[in-house]
């Protein structure tokens, strides 16, 4: 049985056992043994940019789904969420060594640029023909490396709806005999970027002050907590990488779902949280004049919708459907947006119950059914032993006892 707690309707666009074949699993990669299953939870209550969206997130992690669902229910008194993309231009590296007129071959290389780009133009008349394609080049001089100075040439390119990496790098590579002609040197590494700098996605919402309020807690204490714990990761590299973390929880999941690789938005998110020089949080928390919560993610996002797994991959396939996906920076608005409503919801269970409340309760479920309970009796089982803070398989079968005498 699926069990998503959502209207079977609203999941009807979506396949839930899309699975991967052997079959199609040994065309992606090299020798391959089995496959591999992640559980995929739909999240809920999403507005992104005035549009009602349900997201697949693939994650082993419990509370992850509950949790950004949540946020999202809050967000919802204020429409949601608000957010937007740069243009999908992703940076191409080339390395060019054993020069030894530094200044006089960026300037050759710079003098070229025009015809450079025109060259690179050629090489993707179908990315072309979708308005994308090279956009600038930049020539920066490394003055201090392990081996001495070198230049490092970098090609802007405008992937469309890809990621980008295989378009990048067969543009680089047809490039590079061109840029040992007039530079005069040596073209050693040809490769992407994972900083992708020039193509961040960002979010914002606002949740209103009453929504906050929960317990014994107070809207202005959870408001005021979450911006202290805001300010912890702002400060602090120890704790931002946690803050940060959290936020991936929510922005791989969705990453995974559609077959994007998650890798390369991890490297591009924990170096953009560097760029200062100083790591700090991807995210800012304040309060607006009314004192609502006000929140805001930004961080490089290259994904894709075309190519790669998430053609190959049924799942993919379905989760680009289930959220009515139809270009990558609508794919990036829907993740930044999961992964500032994953911020959110970390930051106000540390700033008040803590965080352990929400596992407890899962873990008390899986011990009630290793003792055995079934169907209503899972929650019964587990909702005592939480309240009793004694969660442990011989308790639970004395509750099972006593459920079943008293029926
Ligand atoms: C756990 O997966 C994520 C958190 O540690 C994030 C955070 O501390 O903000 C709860």
């Amino acid at each position: 049985m699926h069990h998503t707690g959502l209207d079977r309707s609203a999941l009807d666009a979506f396949n839930l056992d899309a699975g991967l074949t052997l079959e199609q699993a040994d065309h992606m990669i090299e020798n391959v043994a089995g496959l591999y299953a992640l559980p995929v939870g739909i999240a809920q209550h999403f507005i992104v940019n005035g549009r009602e969206v349900l997201v697949p997130m693939v994650i082993e992690e419990p509370s992850v789904v509950a949790g950004a669902s949540y946020m999202a229910k809050l967000a919802r008194a204020t429409g949601g969420f608000v957010a937007s993309t740069d243009a999908p231009e992703m940076i191409g590296q080339i390395q060019i060594l054993d020069i030894t007129d530094l200044p006089a071959a960026r300037q050759r290389l710079l003098n070229h640029k025009t015809e450079l780009l025109q060259e690179a133009a050629q090489f993707d008349p179908v990315l072309i023909s979708r308005g994308g394609g090279p956009r600038d080049l930049e020539v920066r001089l490394i003055e201090e490396s392990p081996i001495g100075p070198f230049l490092v040439l970098h090609l802007i390119y405008d992937v469309r709806d890809a990621m980008g990496a295989n378009a990048v790098n067969t543009a680089l590579e047809r490039l590079s005999p061109r840029v040992e002609a007039i530079s005069g040197g040596r073209v050693h590494l040809r490769i992407l970027s994972n900083l992708a700098d020039r193509r961040l996605a960002r979010a914002a919402t606002t949740i209103q002050l009453d929504q906050l309020a929960f317990g014994q807690f107070s809207a202005e204490e959870v408001r005021d907590g979450i911006i202290e714990a805001w300010a912890f990761a702002a400060a602090d590299p120890y704790r931002a990488t946690t803050h940060n973390k959290g936020i991936m929880n929510g922005v791989d999941a969705v990453v995974l779902a559609t077959g994007n690789d998650w890798r390369a938005i991890e490297a591009g998110a924990h170096a953009y949280a560097a760029h200062s020089g100083r790591y700090t949080s991807l995210s800012t928390w304040g309060k607006d004049a009314a004192g609502n919560l006000t929140g805001r993610l930004e961080m490089p996002l290259a994904v894709g919708i075309i190519g790669g797994a998430t053609r190959v991959h049924p799942g993919a396939q379905a989760a680009l459907k289930l959220m009515g996906v139809t270009t990558a920076a609508e794919l990036a608005e829907i993740i930044v947006s999961v992964g500032l409503a994953q911020n959110l919801a970390a930051l106000r269970a540390l700033a008040t119950e803590g965080i352990q409340r929400g596992h407890m309760a899962l873990h008390a479920r899986q011990i009630a059914i290793a003792a055995g309970a079934i169907g209503d009796q899972i929650d019964q089982v587990a909702d005592r032993m939480v309240q009793e803070q004694n969660i442990r398989v011989e308790r639970a079968q004395e509750i099972l006892l006593q459920l079943e005498k008293k029926n």
